[in-house]
């Protein structure tokens, strides 16, 4: 699976259908995030950072945003992407999500935020990679404070007429190494209060966000 995220790295935004397919699902996501300025914002397989520049839009200056991915080469290309923009506040860690002790973002967190928990974590087209997303929850819910915003932007097979493109998800999926039946957003459905559940792309991508406990 490491592999996967080695060699495609590079051409990881463009080959990843971004554009035509899954933009529109982390925009949503991060809309319905709604992180604020200043928040600390951890987002879990971040890869090559796609999600920075809407992140950062909203933190602002005074936020701070922690991506974290167990793949160095998608990092690579996250760092350059922060080195370009000249982005001065993101963290960027080189973390398996399933092995991590939380410690380590917790002290990311206070070290740049001055306070120990995030205000928000997001995680997009990552749940339904990882091994298994129910322990990445659990993390992420370990460092979050109560009140935090959590939002999941994941794939499933379209439906109705959209279900004519079903080989091409399966396809896509299959690709990126993502389980499409994980369904990773019914953790904050069934944890967050006003959770929110947005379908897009004929049921392909669901978007969840919700306020943890
Ligand atoms: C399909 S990409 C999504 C990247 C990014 N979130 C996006 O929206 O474009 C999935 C990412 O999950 C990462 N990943 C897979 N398993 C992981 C794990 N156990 N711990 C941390 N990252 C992992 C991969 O390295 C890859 O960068």
């Amino acid at each position: 699976m490491l592999k996967r995220y080695t060699a495609g790295a590079r051409l990881y935004d463009v080959l990843s259908g971004e554009r035509l397919v899954y933009r529109v699902g982390r925009v949503a996501g991060i809309d319905a995030l709604q992180p604020g300025r200043g928040d600390i914002v951890l987002d879990l397989g971040c890869g090559t950072g796609l999600n920075l520049p809407l992140l950062l839009d909203r933190v602002g200056a005074e936020g701070h945003v922690i991506g974290l991915d167990r793949s160095p080469s998608m990092l690579a290309v996250a760092r350059d992407r922060v080195r370009r923009n000249g982005w001065a506040n993101v963290s960027l860690l080189e973390a398996d999500v399933l092995l991590l002790d939380p410690a380590e973002i917790t002290s990311i967190a206070l070290r740049e935020g001055g306070r120990p928990r995030v205000d928000a974590a997001f995680s997009s087209y990552a749940m339904s990679v990882f091994d298994d997303w129910m322990p990445a929850w659990e993390l992420l819910r370990s460092v979050a404070r109560p009140g935090a915003r959590a939002g999941i932007v994941d794939m499933a097979l379209p439906t109705g007429a959209a279900a004519v493109f079903a080989p091409l998800a399966r396809l896509a999926c299959a690709a990126g190494g993502a389980d499409i039946t994980a369904r990773p957003w019914r953790a904050p459905e069934r944890e967050a209060a006003n959770a929110e559940h947005t379908v897009l792309r004929g049921g392909h991508i669901h978007v969840v966000t919700g306020t943890l406990p």
